[in-house]
């Protein structure tokens, strides 16, 4: 079936009040061929509402993370239900970045995945291995290991899109070749078809995440398994439009 191309950006722990107010600009006066890729921005927690709030309102906007559990008192985190409550479709969960620096686990992530969805959210799930993983032949054990809670944990997959982003690749300039990526996205897929079911394998959209730029966009969403991108660094600027209009 046909999977609606899918392009993320994420910006992690960058902008001020001045560079999201050019970005901002910069997205809403492109001049983009119909129909679009669904394209999602996810700004930190503190600039989230305004960028919503001036954001076209063909783009969504995502939360770069979430709580594992509802409100309370979790000094510093957000739940969920904050986020649907202020009308934040989307989140990102398991970003390598709070896998390593915030000591995530993959039980973690599939625990906060599925209360994300159970509460009405979206969710990018990412997943991806190191440069050792890669080198001792253990990439698509890693990306399995990472996916088996996420399974067992959920119900639907309805409202995921699964992001793969191998760790070398992030922010680095390494981009992986159409064909490394397509043979991780193919080994997703299949995964998903004996672990889950055909319908969800066939469904789900799996974006490539990773030095993603204006000039690697076209070839890496020509692989047939390659639904769209979660893109860091060229996010943050005019790239990002160009990134959009590469879509096939
Ligand atoms: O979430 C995005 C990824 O970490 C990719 O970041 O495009 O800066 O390599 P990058």
């Amino acid at each position: 079936m046909a999977r609606r191309f899918f392009i993320g950006g994420n910006w992690k722990c960058n902008g001020t009040l001045k560079s999201i107010e050019d970005l901002l600009s910069t997205l809403n006066g492109a001049d983009l061929a119909k129909p679009l890729p669904e394209v999602v921005v996810a700004p930190t927690y503190v600039h989230l509402a305004w960028v919503k709030s001036k954001l076209r309102e063909d783009f969504a906007v995502a939360a770069q993370n979430s709580w594992i559990k509802g409100s309370g008192a979790y000094t510093g985190e957000i739940s969920p239900e904050i986020l649907k409550d202020l009308g934040i479709p989307w989140v990102i969960l398991g970003h390598s970045e709070r896998r390593t620096l915030c000591s995530e686990s993959s039980q973690v992530v599939a625990d906060k995945t599925k209360y994300a969805l159970d509460k009405g959210l979206a969710v990018i799930l990412c997943v991806g291995e190191t440069l050792e993983q890669r080198e001792a032949g253990k990439t698509f054990d890693t990306v399995a290991e990472q996916l088996k809670p996420v399974a067992g944990a959920l119900s639907s997959w309805t409202a995921v899109v699964v992001a793969y982003e191998p760790v070398w690749a992030i922010g680095t300039g390494k981009v992986a070749t159409p064909e490394q990526a397509q043979e991780v996205h193919a080994y997703i897929r299949s995964w998903l078809t004996d672990n889950v079911s055909p319908e969800v394998s066939d469904t789900t959209r799996l974006i490539y995440g990773g030095s993603v730029t204006a000039k690697n966009s076209a070839e890496l969403g020509s692989a047939k398994d390659i639904d769209g991108f979660l893109v860091g660094g060229a996010s943050l600027k005019p790239d990002f439009v160009e990134i959009i209009k590469s879509a096939p």
